[in-house]
């Protein structure tokens, strides 16, 4: 689906000499740019609004490329927002930051009708109670916020939100995207105008570009707000022309000379300057009938060509939004009205048992594919035996899914038994065939081959992953053929492969070879935390890695280590200790990790900010739930570059425990020991103000 556009190069190679061309010649060729204009914006409304393309790509790249000669003959007639214009943006080095006219604040959010009523109930209070409220209510888009600014009329830049008050210019590749108007279609544009919306990829795009990454043997994109997120910030716009994005207003940031007095006005009046917007909007005078609206909204949610995640609710009145105003993060005249969790049912095709990094065997219903919360859903863990017991999963049984935001889709229930066999796990490893040892403590049964090939394969994927070595180029299906033929039989061959053996793999070639070996190069020096939990040790997760790379920086050092040392550290549970010290002991690792040394790995010492320094120091912290901007090891590494301490439990020594969503039993504990709890956005607020 990715459109190509008409190249312009050799345009001034076209330029005609010196003869003028006659004024009939001029008047035809001005007939022809107006037709072709005309031709190739309403394919563009045809191709994005209304997602019903009636020709084909190369079709419409031939009408631009018409468009491009015809101008090229005429100069004169090269209007600025021509269809031609839009292409030509050049790579950039590095992304630009640039800070807002005013902030890009964020929604106060609700899933209950409750709350949207105490919402009204609050903000009639703080008017004062005798005005009139009406209501605009649109669907909320699950993208990523980008500002627009338009000067007279012309589109100059174009801002991601960042952290609200900086974000990247990234202009080159909003000009790619042909539903955003470069130049306003009005007379009498406003001197200023700042535009805010979401940079979507519709359904339909998301699944051609992922169908193309899979024939290229490349990990597909988990959803289309992913995909826009990355794409919106690369460098070369060549590549972005590639993975069509798409835009919808919905907001404004500073105007000049901009007349509106409501929000539903102002959408209609920049609806009809060409710029993109959702088409479901209503301005509505009852807070009933805006209910009502959601429900209307929610109805048709799997319909719409691209991911909404529920509605929002403004204040349409502008004077009575700038009365409202806002509070620290978050304006008093809005509030996301969010839907559900979405739920489909699909039925079970069969049950497989996949084999973990630590030998653990987890079963996984494969569903019939259905769509839910964002992405297509296949493959459902139902992580352990007593959990298929409980819901009474078997083969060819109807199951309800759900999947919400970021969320992993689990079956909430079965609807319909079906007449399968009920499910036992296996009492042999599935790969290798060695019997497993069911670990009634932790509800999992095990193959215990430490060289069974399943488990050798996830301890691969886990030494390259992002949060560990992270090796570029390193991704699931090469893995798979070094496992296969046997390039890769332990971790440290990793480090000793050779470029025309991996350019002899499936799928790799020259090019592909030198980009893994230059991973492999950059890996080498990764900090000796991520080595370490690269390493994968059970119960050695990020954390526990760097808090234990924090006190013994080196793998010398830690070869040293004695059990009462290891016992001293605090954060350190018994559980981390057996296992760290059991690997320690183990002959055959203590050899492959010399190996590696012997091959060139050098894990760096941490670097620590000086004791006593940054905004964190004498404060110890821990993290929780699913954070929605950091990875867990940016948070800890941010929590260790200010100073702050980093600890594995909940304790009466801990002093912050920052909770994503979900957080669970580690903020009960918090709560009951009166440890402060922190969002993820006061914790950046902490150490980004500081
Ligand atoms: S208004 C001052 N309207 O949701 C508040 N936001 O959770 C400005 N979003 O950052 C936001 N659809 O990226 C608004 N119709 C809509 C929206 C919308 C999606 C996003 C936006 C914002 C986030 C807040």
């Amino acid at each position: 689906m990715a459109k190509s556009k008409a190249s312009r190069s050799g345009r001034s190679a076209q330029q005609p000499e010196a003869e003028a061309p006659s004024s009939d010649d001029l008047e035809r060729a001005r007939a022809r740019v107006d037709e072709l204009t005309r031709q190739i914006r309403r394919h563009d409304d045809l191709y994005y609004a209304k997602d019903a393309p009636e020709i084909s790509d190369a079709e419409y790249d031939a009408l631009v490329r018409e468009l491009a000669a015809v101008e090229t003959a005429h100069p004169e007639l090269l209007s600025p927002d021509s269809p031609t214009q839009r292409v030509g943006g050049r790579p950039v080095e590095g992304l630009v930051s640039v800070e807002h006219r005013q902030p890009m604040l964020s929604l106060a959010n609700t899933y209950s009708r409750e709350e949207v009523l105490e919402w009204l109930e609050s903000i009639t209070a703080y008017l004062g109670g005798d005005d009139p409220l009406r209501f605009s209510i649109e669907p909320k888009l699950d993208g990523v916020a980008l500002e627009i600014v338009y000067e007279q009329g012309e589109l100059v830049r174009a801002v991601t939100r960042g952290d609200g008050k900086v974000g990247d210019d990234v202009t080159h590749n909003v000009v790619t995207i042909r539903s955003v108007p470069r130049r306003l279609k009005t007379k009498k544009p406003p001197a200023l105008l700042e535009v805010r919306g979401e940079v979507i990829m519709t359904h339909a795009s998301f699944r051609a570009v992922n169908a193309e990454r899979d024939s290229a043997g490349e990990e597909p994109f988990v959803n289309p707000r992913n995909l826009a997120s990355g794409t919106l910030k690369m460098l070369d716009p060549q590549q972005v022309r590639k993975r069509p994005l798409d835009f919808v207003a919905y907001g404004f940031g500073a105007t000049e000379g901009f007349a509106a007095t409501s929000h539903g006005e102002a959408i209609a009046t920049i609806a009809s300057w060409g710029l993109p917007t959702s088409g479901e909007l209503a301005t509505l005078g009852d807070i009933e009938s805006v209910l009502a609206h959601y429900d209307a909204l929610q109805a048709k949610r799997n319909g719409l060509p691209f991911d909404v995640d529920g509605t929002v609710i403004k204040v349409d009145d502008f004077a009575l939004q700038r009365r409202l105003g806002v509070r620290s993060k978050s304006p008093r005249w809005a509030i996301a009205f969010k839907f559900p969790a979405q739920q489909v049912t699909s039925v079970v095709e069969r049950i497989e048992i996949q084999v973990g990094r630590t030998g653990a065997l987890t079963p996984k219903a494969v569903i019939r594919p259905v769509y839910v919360g964002g992405v297509t859903v296949e493959n459902v863990t139902l992580h352990n035996k007593d959990e298929i017991e409980r819901l009474g999963v078997k083969v060819g049984a109807r199951v309800l899914v759900e999947r919400a935001g970021d969320v992993i889709p689990k079956i909430v229930a079965v609807t319909e038994a079906g007449d399968g066999e009920p499910f036992a796990m296996p009492e042999r490893c599935p790969v290798c065939g060695t019997p497993v040892v069911d670990d009634e403590e932790e509800v999992v049964v095990r193959c215990p081959n430490p060289l069974c090939p399943a488990v050798f394969k996830r301890r691969l994927e886990h030494f390259v992953s992002r949060g560990a070595l992270d090796i570029e180029g390193m991704g699931s299906k090469l893995i798979e053929s070094l496992c296969e033929t046997g390039l890769v039989r332990r971790l440290s061959d990793v480090f000793a492969l050779e470029k025309e053996a991996l350019a002899a793999l499936p799928r790799m070639g020259e090019l592909s070879a030198q980009n893994v070996l230059d991973g492999v190069e950059a890996a080498k020096t990764r900090s000796f935390a991520r080595f370490l939990y690269a390493l994968g040790i059970r119960h050695v997760g990020e954390t526990v890695a760097a808090l234990v790379a924090d006190r013994w920086t080196s793998l010398d050092a830690l070869r040293a280590v004695t059990a009462d040392a290891l016992q001293d550290v605090a954060a350190i549970g018994p559980a981390v200790a057996e296992s760290l010290l059991g690997w320690l002991a183990d002959e055959r690792e203590q050899a492959d990790v010399d190996r590696m040394l012997a091959l060139g790995l050098a894990p760096t010492a941490p670097v620590v900010a000086r004791a006593g320094e940054g905004v964190l120091a004498g404060r110890s912290f821990l993290f929780t739930g699913a954070l929605a901007e950091l990875s867990r090891r940016e948070a800890n590494e941010l929590v260790k570059a200010h100073g702050g301490k980093l600890l594995s439990g909940v304790s009466s020594n801990l002093d912050v425990l920052v909770v994503g969503d979900k957080p669970g039993s580690k903020l009960k504990k918090a709560n009951e020991l009166g440890v402060q709890v922190m969002t993820e956005a006061e914790f950046l607020e902490l150490v980004r103000g500081g």
